[in-house]
């Protein structure tokens, strides 16, 4: 079952989180990452920045996977996943050319798109570390309640919830896009190991859910259960109705 830590606040979260991350990639050997968006992930990518610019640890041999990205965003528009990662992170590493993998929200093809990327994610051996946040209503990704554990990269319709949850990031558009293309959630439990940050009020129902309730498709989250190596690192709010 997922080993859980609990911290005070998001900042001690993320000062953990960075810190298993770099500890992974100490050495230099090559490791491919998963990566997540959301202001959860926000403070971790902060930190990860910073130890690149002091040079505590490099990306150099890092290739990398975003999970998830928004369908017909342009990537320079607020609310794109990939404007999200450029500011936050990929802009601030040292990262080699080419090796941070994107989903293309704008494809023609989405299915073209889902299996080329799922085509890239094998060819580099897999996942070693995945970084995950997870949704108000337990989703992983973008794999909103009812997604088969079974799934795979494709695209999916988004749930009202979440499309009020992430109407803040668009503001400037009528409303939030109604589809993504999201790795699966069986995509997601093929990383070799997996650290789920969760933090506030509002993810304490949704990690209550993932770790004592029903391991059912109704919580997306409660998947991680049928994996080996999974960490959760949640703050005092998230982790108060465990
Ligand atoms: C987002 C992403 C997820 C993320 C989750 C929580 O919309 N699709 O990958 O983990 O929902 O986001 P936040 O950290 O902003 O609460």
């Amino acid at each position: 079952s997922p080993h859980l830590e609990v911290l005070a606040d998001h900042a001690s979260v993320a000062e953990r989180a960075a810190a298993l991350v770099i500890a992974r990639l100490r050495g230099g050997a090559p490791v491919t990452l998963g990566l997540a968006t959301g202001a959860t992930m926000t403070p971790l990518y902060a930190r990860l920045s910073e130890a690149c610019c002091t040079g505590a640890v490099s990306f150099r041999a890092v290739t990398s996977f975003n999970l998830d990205e928004h369908v017909g965003v342009p990537p320079h528009e607020p609310g794109s996943f990939e404007r999200y990662m450029h500011e936050h992170l990929l802009d601030h590493i040292d990262m080699a050319p080419g090796h941070a993998h994107l989903l293309d929200g704008m494809a023609g093809d989405l299915e073209a798109e889902a299996a080329r990327y799922e085509g890239l994610i094998a060819a580099a051996g897999g996942i070693d570390l995945q970084l995950l946040g997870i949704g108000a209503n337990g989703h992983i990704g973008y794999n909103e309640p009812g997604s088969d554990f079974a799934s795979r990269t494709r695209q999916i319709t988004l749930d009202p919830a979440t499309r009020r949850a992430n109407a803040a990031s668009f503001l400037k558009r009528s409303s939030p896009p109604d589809r993504a293309i999201t790795m699966g959630i069986e995509t997601i439990l093929a990383a070799r190991a997996i650290i789920v940050i969760a933090t506030g009020r509002a993810k304490a129902k949704a990690i209550a859910a993932a770790l004592e309730g029903p391991v059912t498709t109704d919580c997306p989250a409660s998947a991680l259960r049928m994996h080996g190596d999974v960490t959760i690192l949640c703050d005092e709010e998230a982790a108060s109705l465990l």
